[in-house]
């Protein structure tokens, strides 16, 4: 059978979106934008305060940000690619409360970032963390740019 994949992508202002999506196209996979039950505004997006909805979930191990959609199908599916922003140096907490939503035990998961500078990070270890050692993890990488030559050159390492 034909393998499938699923690139699922949180993105605040379209970056990590742009890039996700070409990458669905490039191997045409489903395409999932991971959507919070709370949509973020600009002011939950504030990094200068500290009060702010991301300042005080990205200092907060355990913020679980809620999710408002579900994939039904996720047992269907080979290879999960991850998209986020890095916040604070690491993915934001929803990307934890999306890991840990579902059963990826035999899947192939790789995360892709994008960011102001910051690379990967620990971000990637962290999230091993949250699921199943029988996860094929693979290393994660910042994609800035829906660059398609960058996309595939990544993607040998992945699929
Ligand atoms: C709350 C917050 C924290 C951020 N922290 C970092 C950071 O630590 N390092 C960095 O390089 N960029 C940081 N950024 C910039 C984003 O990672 C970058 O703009 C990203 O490409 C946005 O992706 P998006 O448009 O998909 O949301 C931060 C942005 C926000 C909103």
């Amino acid at each position: 059978m034909e393998k499938k994949n699923l690139v699922a992508v949180f993105s605040a202002s379209g970056v990590t979106r742009r890039v996700g999506q070409k990458i669905a196209e490039i191997i045409n996979a489903d395409y999932l934008e991971i959507v919070p039950e709370e949509i973020y505004t600009k002011d939950d997006l504030n990094w200068m305060n500290k009060r702010s909805r991301s300042s005080v979930e990205m200092s907060d191990p355990a913020a679980r940000p809620a999710i408002r959609n579900r994939v039904e199908n996720m047992q269907d599916y080979d290879t999960v690619i991850i998209g986020f922003p890095i916040w604070w140096g690491i993915a934001p907490r929803i990307i934890e409360t999306f890991l840990e939503s579902y059963d990826f035990s035999g899947k192939t998961i790789a995360p892709f970032c994008t960011s102001g500078g910051s690379g990967v990070g620990r971000s990637d270890i962290e999230l091993h963390k949250n699921v199943s050692a029988d996860v094929n993890w693979v290393k994660g990488v910042k994609i800035n740019r829906p660059d398609e030559t960058a996309i595939r050159r990544w993607l040998q390492d992945v699929l």
